[in-house]
């Protein structure tokens, strides 16, 4: 049913010589290993480089952020077509490092996911909460908000074309990941709310978790009946650390037909 997926989120990192050592190596240990999608999300300069390098692997590629606007006097930005220019086929957002850096709302969140989806780009909607909310218990109060922008906006069906990633804020970077049934809690529940309102939507819906994750622990997250798989960051820098992470995934994935 839900094949697992596992995407590179290589936040700001890398140059043309690095990228393509790392790509390669990706490559080597990957390009025989089925059981999971892998997608490297990596910095826009770098799109046409990985478009060079991944055309016709099994690797897809992708970007960490769109503009919610299409066209237009708007310095800076990056719209979905340009992306589209370069294959790329996913894109995160809301991430938190952005979100909060850069003061992003739920409701340009919710723009851009649709935006992504309108020219046929996959969004990876990243939801998660903070320590202080976790401590307070309010995490599933927080993740649902997050969540009903755009339920409450465009409907809970959009989700059956989309990824919604869970990251708790205090697990990334931290080294301190989330346990499997913590991770497990929170998508069990994300997947619940969307089947409130469309079973089928929340059955397709992939749930990544991200936040510390590594070859280590990959194998406790995965096997959860709701955890489709994961958004790496740290350990996507690393190509062998990358690959047993992917690795994991394939040969964990209950969930898939
Ligand atoms: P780390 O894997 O470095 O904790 O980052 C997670 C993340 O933010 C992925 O988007």
């Amino acid at each position: 049913m839900r094949k697992k997926l596992v995407v590179a989120n290589w936040k700001m990192h890398g140059n043309l010589s690095t990228n393509e050592a790392l790509i390669k190596a990706y490559l080597e240990r990957l390009s025989a290993l089925s059981g999971v999608d892998v997608v490297a999300c990596v910095p826009y300069p770098y799109l046409f480089q990985a478009q060079q390098l991944l055309k016709d692997t099994n690797i897809a590629w992708g970007a960490q952020n769109i503009s919610k606007d299409e066209v237009g006097a708007f310095t800076g930005e990056v719209s979905t077509l340009m992306l589209k220019d370069f294959g790329a086929r996913y894109v995160i957002i809301g991430h938190s490092e952005r979100a909060t850096a850069y003061c992003e709302s739920d409701e340009n969140i919710a723009t851009k996911f649709i935006q992504a989806q309108k020219h046929g780009i996959t969004p990876i909607l990243c939801v998660g909460e903070t320590l202080i909310e976790r401590e307070a218990g309010v995490m599933q109060m927080v993740v649902a908000k997050q969540l009903d922008t755009i339920i409450n906006t465009y409907g809970a069906s959009v989700f059956a074309q989309a990824v919604v990633s869970y990251e708790p804020i205090w697990a990334i970077g931290t080294g301190l990941a989330a346990s499997g049934e913590q991770a497990q809690s929170m998508h069990e529940f994300i997947r619940n709310k969307i089947a409130e309102q469309d079973m089928k939507a929340a059955q397709s819906l992939k749930i990544l978790y991200g936040g510390s994750v590594n070859p280590q622990n990959a194998v406790q997250l995965f096997v959860m009946q709701d955890i489709d798989g994961g958004l790496i960051g740290k350990c996507s820098l690393n190509a062998k650390d990358f690959a047993d992470i992917c690795d994991a995934a394939a040969h964990s994935n209950v969930n898939a037909q």
